[in-house]
This record gives structure tokens, C-alpha cells and sequence, in this order.
């Protein structure tokens, strides 16, 4: 596979499995063609080009020529500089690396994190939140996350993978909405009556089971075991970062009964739990693992030779 074949992959599986469904996407795509052609000439010079095919900000090639040949992958959850240097060091081992992949959005992916979160507002309105409300929450969160990221370094690990020459590249929402449809059927299947039941459902997915013995298993982060379900909500794992904290009130009132999710702050669980929801952490890095794993198995399965690192527990399916 060349480098190209790899990001048009990444693509096309998180389209696949999109909370939003195809259609939106559609939608959304051509949406972007018409901004694109109603800008001036000086505008478009600055336009990501990328996002006429691409819906999703946090994902991009960040170096090297897309029709490289790759035949070995370092894949890590986070990729820093550190995760350069070893793909460096793994030649002396006679293992040269011709791309690595972060999880986590790098370079202009990272600078681009807010946009994906737009995603968030359209898996709220599928559980019953109003758009308009889901929408004008989601704003106000968005704006801050985008000044979050704004001051950070970004380009650091992109910089040296262009000193050393070696293919980087970064897939985030694409990844993390096969954990939603992967994790969402689970749940489907197994209909579970009380909060202890999704526990036990999640440590019998692989790489859960796997980070309970690192002592970072699926957690209840608020409510009881022994509480019923009542409607379950997978609001919490796909859609760049965590989305507005204002948004628990609202979930209660159209019924959800508990939050399946990857990662929470104290802020946001605090107000899940004055709302009476109950919490489910599956856990981050190993969700984030899950959701790579599903798209590792497609490129082992075409002769590339993958090497974990930074975090991800491999497990093949
Ligand atoms: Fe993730
Ligand atoms: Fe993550």
C-alpha cells in the first residue's frame, strides 16, 4: 500500500462507521466545495484543500510523498518526538520504518481538532437533544477548545520526522468512530439491565480486559452499580474532545439514564452526577487502542508490518 492508499483508507472506514451517517457527510462535503469556490483567489491559496474530501480536521498525511511504498508502521497513541527517535533507532534493529501513525492529532490535525467536534452535535440530536440546543452548547465549547490548542507547539514531532525523513501521518475521529459502532453493538447485543452488566460487557472486549490488568479498566466515574441502565447514551467517544459540560442537564431531560464513555474531567462528571446520570469509563487509551486495532487488522491483512508503540495495545481480530 502506498501512503495515499493508507489515508484514503482511514477515510473511508471513519465515513463507514460515521455516527452522522453518510448522507450528512454527503451533505457536509459538498457544502465545503461551495465555500471553497466563493472565496477570493488569495483566500483559496490559504484554504486545507484536504477538506473537500476529507471530513475530518484532526486527520492528515504531515509528511512524506503520498505515493511512498510502505511495508513497516510504528503506530502509537500519542506520537511525539521521543516516537521519531525510536523509528530512527529501529533501522540499527534492522527495522526500517516507512511511516508512523499517531492516534492523536498532530501539526495542522491538532490545530484542526475543534472542527471535527461539529460531529458531537449530530450524535446529541440522535439521542433526543433538540439540534438548536445541541448546536448552540456545542459552540461555546468549540470556540474553547480552539483557543486551547492554539498556543501549543504543534509541529513539533511533524519537524523532526522531516529531519530524519521518515512518513508521519495522524488518524483521530476516523478511529474513534469505529470504537462507537464497535462498542454500540456490543452494548445492542447484550442489553444490559443494570450498570455493573456494561462493566462486565466492556471486559470482555480484549483491550479493556487487558488495561484492567495495568489497573486502567472500564470504571463507574458516578452512580451505583445496582442502578438500572434506563437509556444508554454513547455521547462520550468519538467527536475530537470532550464536548460541553452544560450538556448532562439536558440528557436527563430527554431521558438518558447513564453515559458510556472514554474519558471524563471532574467538571463534566460533577454535573452528570447533580443530573442523576450514571457514569462509564471505558477507559482512553485503551478505547483509543480498540479503534486502531479495527484498522491495524486492514493493513496487517495487506502485507504491512505493524510495530506497536506510546500507549497501544495491540490486539489482532
Ligand atoms: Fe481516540
Ligand atoms: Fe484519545
Amino acid at each position: 500500500m502506498t501512503l495515499q492508499q493508507i489515508y484514503n483508507l482511514a477515510i473511508q472506514m471513519g465515513i463507514q462507521k460515521d455516527p452522522r451517517g453518510k448522507d450528512r457527510i454527503k451533505k457536509l462535503l459538498v457544502r465545503e466545495k461551495e465555500k471553497f469556490k466563493n472565496l477570493k483567489k488569495d483566500e483559496q491559496k490559504e484554504f486545507d484543500k484536504e477538506r473537500l474530501f476529507n471530513p475530518y480536521s484532526d486527520t492528515r498525511i504531515l509528511y512524506g510523498s503520498p505515493l511512498k511504498k510502505i511495508k513497516r508502521v510504528l503506530v502509537g497513541i500519542d506520537i511525539g518526538v521521543s516516537e521519531v527517535l525510536l523509528a530512527e533507532k529501529l533501522k540499527e534493529r534492522k527495522k526500517p520504518i516507512d511511516l508512523i501513525i499517531s492516534h492523536h492529532p498532530l501539526g495542522k490535525a491538532l490545530a484542526g481538532l475543534d472542527d471535527v467536534m461539529h460531529l458531537q452535535a449530530d450524535l446529541l440530536a440522535s439521542y433526543g437533544v433538540p439540534i438548536n440546543i445541541a448546536e448552540s452548547l456545542l459552540e461555546r465549547r468549540i470556540s474553547e477548545v480552539a483557543r486551547t490548542v492554539s498556543p501549543l507547539n504543534h509541529n513539533r514531532p511533524v519537524d523532526a520526522a522531516k529531519l530524519l525523513d521518515i512518513a508521519l501521518m495522524c488518524i483521530h475521529a476516523p478511529v474513534d468512530n469505529q470504537v462507537y459502532q464497535f462498542v454500540k453493538k456490543k452494548i445492542n447485543q447484550n442489553k444490559p439491565e443494570i450498570v455493573e452488566d456494561i462493566l462486565k460487557i466492556l471486559k470482555d472486549i480484549l483491550e479493556y480486559k487487558e488495561a484492567a490488568l495495568l489497573n486502567v479498566g472500564p470504571k463507574l466515574f458516578t452512580g451505583r452499580l445496582e442502578r438500572r441502565v434506563g437509556k444508554i447514551a454513547l455521547t462520550e467517544i468519538t467527536g475530537g474532545t470532550e464536548g460541553s459540560k452544560d450538556i448532562y442537564e439536558k440528557l436527563s431531560q430527554v431521558g438518558i439514564g447513564t453515559i458510556l464513555g472514554v474519558h471524563m474531567e471532574e467538571t463534566h462528571r460533577e454535573e452528570a452526577e447533580k443530573h442523576h446520570i450514571n457514569v462509564v469509563i471505558a477507559g482512553h487509551i485503551a478505547s483509543d487502542s480498540l479503534g486502531m486495532n479495527l484498522f491495524l487488522d486492514k493493513l496487517e491483512k495487506q502485507g504491512i508490518e505493524i510495530i506497536p508503540c506510546s500507549g497501544l495495545i495491540r490486539i489482532k481480530r
